[in-house]
């Protein structure tokens, strides 16, 4: 088989490895999925060596999570255009097993979108998005936001220096968008659409914006699953939104990721509703 595997700190409890081996099982596809755990100072030594050793059938490529998504994106020598608006990556495609002929993208926006657009069937075009948080998540997903076309989009950060460089970066993407960066408690009210791409859950701090910002029946996405998107998909429902986690999302960049790999695009629902139900 053709070898990958998800590279991060920590990686044991990632559900990767269920998600290709589901779309492996699925499109025919003989792929060998794992877990490769990076030191967090030897992240691009572990990569090299994993991509070196074919003792186990020709090594592909892998995806990467935190906390090494803009490191991966250094290290590439190639990076398709989402990937160099996000400055981070999430797959990595071994064209040759040294990082010249190593190819940087980032699935993780497309993967909102399909999620949010699809999955959950709210089209973007003409609504009005908040998307909290400026870091890694929140960098992957806003371009690919954009290009859905929302009426404005609000990028509501606790630094605004970083909401505002991150908006700068994708000035030229936002032609049909108004565009803004401010921060959380000054974000304004009626959002059909609120993504929570911060990390403030894990660290058990408070939601950081006022529910006024939900329009009724606004879908509030937390890009976390499991107990970490808990607390967000609680205040959500108790204000009159839809509460979605992040295991759409995670499915669904798994299959823009397989499809950059193999070229084939496999069917996500019913891994998503095996995952689902695997997770319960
Ligand atoms: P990731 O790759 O998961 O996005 P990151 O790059 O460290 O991780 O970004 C974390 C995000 O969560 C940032 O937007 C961060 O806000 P700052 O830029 O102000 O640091 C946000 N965040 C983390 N803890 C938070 C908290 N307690 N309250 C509000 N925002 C928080």
């Amino acid at each position: 088989p053709d070898r990958y595997a998800v590279a991060g700190h920590p990686v044991e409890h990632s559900q990767s490895p269920f998600i290709h081996a589901e779309f492996a099982r699925q499109t025919g596809q003989s792929v060998d999925y794992g877990r490769l755990l990076c030191p967090l100072d030897a992240f691009a030594t572990t990569v090299r060596a994993f991509a070196a050793d074919h003792s186990a059938g020709p090594v592909r490529g892998c995806n990467v999570t935190v906390p090494f998504k803009f490191e991966a994106f250094e290290l590439a020598a190639r990076r398709t255009p989402r990937a160099e608006r996000a400055q981070a990556a999430n797959t990595l495609r071994f064209d040759r097993d040294d990082e010249g002929g190593w190819l940087a993208d980032n699935t993780d926006g497309v993967g909102l979108v399909r999620d949010i657009e699809r999955n959950a069937g709210m089209a973007l075009a003409g609504r009005r998005v908040l998307l909290i948080g400026a870091g890694g998540a929140a960098a992957g997903a806003l371009g690919p936001l954009l290009e859905a076309q929302p009426s404005s989009l609000v990028v509501a950060n606790r630094t605004l220096s970083k909401a505002q460089t991150l908006v700068a970066r994708h000035a030229d993407v936002a032609a049909a968008t108004t565009l803004s960066a401010i921060t959380p408690d000054q974000a304004g009210a009626g959002f059909d659409v609120v993504i929570n791409a911060t990390a403030s859950s894990l660290q058990g701090a408070d939601i950081p914006v006022d529910a006024r910002v939900l329009a009724p029946g606004a879908l509030a996405l937390d890009m976390m699953y499991g107990p970490a998107a808990k607390g967000f998909l609680a205040w959500a429902e108790a204000h009159g939104a839809s509460g979605r986690d992040g295991l759409g999302m995670l499915v669904e960049q798994a299959a823009e990721a397989f499809f950059v790999w193999r070229g084939v695009r496999p069917e996500t629902s019913p891994v998503l509703a095996a995952l689902r139900a695997r997770l319960a």
